[in-house]
């Protein structure tokens, strides 16, 4: 039996969609497909998985709770109100930086006006709250997506957040990342470094929840 089989699972996936005003907001290019897959498989192993999603047009996979967000904030609300767990993945590209403030009527752009300076404020860190948690979850597992010094910044996570396993992508390469049905993760925990694909975001998950469960037994 699976030693997920019976385990409270948090899954995070998708972008965050954080607004300007009623018709504009910064957003990412995350497509949710990798958090999706691994809460897919962690259903399949038995586990009982709350999915937070940010805005992303992907059929819910059966069997799981789906929450529905569309901002870091919300996400952050979202995650804390589905702890205690026993396992979080954090496979959501969550906004770094929001607004400062949500203009409640569209921005019109004023005669010689050229240039445009929007202020941002950092968004708070769901990652680093759900490892600093007073009912931390056993196995905390963060992603992180690079275009250079893959192995430096994933290990430096690792450490800044305190986390168990940070899963590491290489975007802007083909079969990796984003929008792609495929990914190429490599794996840090402290000691460790574990290669998954080139293979399916599918089978990559199931990799990946391998590693989740081998922490958990
Ligand atoms: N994350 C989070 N909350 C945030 C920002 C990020 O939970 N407000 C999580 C993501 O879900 C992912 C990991 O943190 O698991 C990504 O780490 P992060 O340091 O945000 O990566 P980058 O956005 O690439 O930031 P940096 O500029 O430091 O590389």
């Amino acid at each position: 039996m699976s030693a997920l089989a019976g385990r409270r699972v948090v899954v995070t996936a998708g972008p965050t969609f954080e607004d300007i005003d009623p018709v504009r907001f910064l957003g990412n290019r995350s497509s949710g497909k990798m958090g999706f897959a691994v809460a897919a498989d962690a259903v399949a192993r038995g586990a009982d998985v709350v999915l937070v999603a940010g805005p992303v047009t992907l059929p819910t996979p059966e069997g799981l709770e789906r929450i529905d967000v569309r901002s870091a904030a919300q996400m952050h609300a979202a995650v804390m109100s589905a702890l205690p767990c026993d396992a979080y993945l954090g496979a959501a590209a969550v906004a770094d930086y929001t607004p400062a403030s949500v203009s409640a009527r569209k921005l019109k752009k004023q005669p010689g006006q050229d240039a445009l300076v929007l202020q941002l404020v950092r968004t708070r860190d769901i990652l680093a709250d759900v490892a600093a948690h007073a009912q931390r979850p056993q196995v905390v597992v963060g992603f992180a997506a690079e275009t250079d010094d893959l192995e430096a910044y994933a290990r430096a996570k690792l450490a800044a957040k305190n986390v168990d396993l940070i899963a590491a992508n290489r975007v802007g390469v083909h079969g990796s990342g984003f929008e792609s049905d495929d990914n190429t993760l490599i794996v840090f925990d402290a000691r460790n470094a574990t290669p998954l694909g080139p293979a399916s975001k599918a089978d990559v998950a199931r990799g990946l929840l391998d590693l989740v469960e081998a922490r958990l037994s």
